[in-house]
């Protein structure tokens, strides 16, 4: 019997035993994980290498440096995901990886990995799209959570508001029609002088300003759910580079604090007029940018003033991870979703 033949009773059997222990693995971008996750809900290991000092030094990702970072940072994380979790190779069901969308040469070190790990130890092969691996971030940080719910996934590349009908089914309701919105955060932030990734450092810079101190044009949109951040980061880039030929400089922490009330306000307002409208009881949010602290906040107050429920995952599991895409492996294995070993790195992979 074939790999592909057998690896298909194999996942039978995990579906019929209703239970899996999936190794994840993520490297789409900056960031090198692997996780163990049991039955899409228990985090049993989560083993991050992170690559953003390296970065740093350029401003951005340079992918090649991506590539060979995530390639030596594998084999250890293995090591060390194996030792959180207590356990060894043999007590793995399957293995999940992250096959799109992100860099091309980043996505393929960890695909590659990955069907060599699963051709080795003869299991089940499970891709996953990283975008569906943050939004089932929300099922391990919430034990209870079950579809049907809207989500607003946003990234450093994606923002997206996502009606989740099913386990694995998708209905994009809204998204960006330009920047994403931690794009949006780190150009700002670039003006501000604030290392890359800007996002988490002008949160923290903004927690001391005031945020009416500054006025940003709203941006307008065609759909009711869009949103669009590239004119909004290019006024507000402009205003900066305008007071300074006057001579005035700005405030930088009123300046950051005006900008993240302005992006979170659009986040927030857009995301519940998608669940309101749509009749969704329960509400959540994915992404890098969920770790900001005032969308956090926002989102809580606002959406249970909306009556909605509110699930917002721990910082750790909004930016990248591996435990993310273990959760979503799992209802993808349910489905009979697997992968051959022909599996490739889609960089423009698509969820809808
Ligand atoms: O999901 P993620 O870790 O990687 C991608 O899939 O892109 O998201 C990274 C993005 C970056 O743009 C980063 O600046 C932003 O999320 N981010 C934040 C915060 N933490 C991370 N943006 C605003 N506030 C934060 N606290
Ligand atoms: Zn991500």
């Amino acid at each position: 019997m074939g790999y592909e033949q057998r690896m298909r009773e194999k996942a039978n059997a995990l579906r019929e035993r209703g239970s899996a222990r999936i190794l994840a693995v993520e490297s789409s971008c900056d960031e090198t994980a692997i996780a163990i996750v049991e039955n899409g809900r228990v985090e049993r290991a989560n083993a991050i290498a992170s690559q953003i000092d390296v970065h740093q030094l350029y401003g951005g990702v340079v992918p090649e440096i991506a590539s060979r970072m995530h390639v030596e940072a594998l084999d250890p994380l293995l090591d060390e995901a194996l030792k959180q979790a207590d356990c060894g190779m043999d007590d793995i069901d399957a293995v999940a990886v992250t096959y799109g969308p992100g860099l091309v040469g980043a996505l393929l070190t960890g695909v590659s990995w990955a069907k060599a790990f699963a051709y080795g130890r003869d299991l089940p092969l499970i891709p996953v799209n990283h975008i569906e691996g943050h939004v089932s971030a929300n099922y391990v940080a919430h034990p209870d959570l079950e579809p049907p719910f809207v989500c607003l996934v946003a990234s450093g590349g994606h923002s997206h508001i996502v009606n989740v009908n099913q386990y694995g089914h998708y209905e994009l309701l809204g998204g960006t029609t330009d920047d994403a919105a931690g794009e949006a955060f780190d150009k700002v932030a670039r003006v501000l002088d604030i290392p890359y990734p800007g996002g988490p450092l002008l949160d923290r810079l903004a927690d001391e300003g005031n945020d009416h101190a500054y006025r940003f044009p709203k941006p307008h949109t065609e759909g009711k759910y869009d949103f669009s951040f590239s004119g909004l980061k290019t006024a507000v880039i402009n205003q900066a580079h305008n007071l300074r030929q006057q001579g005035k400089e700005i405030v930088a922490k009123d300046w950051a604090a005006s900008f993240r009330r302005c992006v979170v306000d659009i986040l927030v307002e857009k995301t519940l007029m998608a669940a309101l409208d749509t009749g969704a009881k329960q509400v959540a949010i994915a992404g890098g940018v969920a770790a900001n602290s005032l969308l956090r906040s926002e989102l809580e107050r606002r959406g249970a003033r909306a009556g909605l429920s509110v699930f917002i995952p721990p910082k750790r599991l909004c930016t990248d991870n591996a435990v993310m895409i273990g959760a979503a492996a799992y209802y993808r294995l349910l489905a009979g979703d697997l992968a051959g070993l022909n599996l490739n790195a889609l960089p423009s992979l698509n969820m809808f």
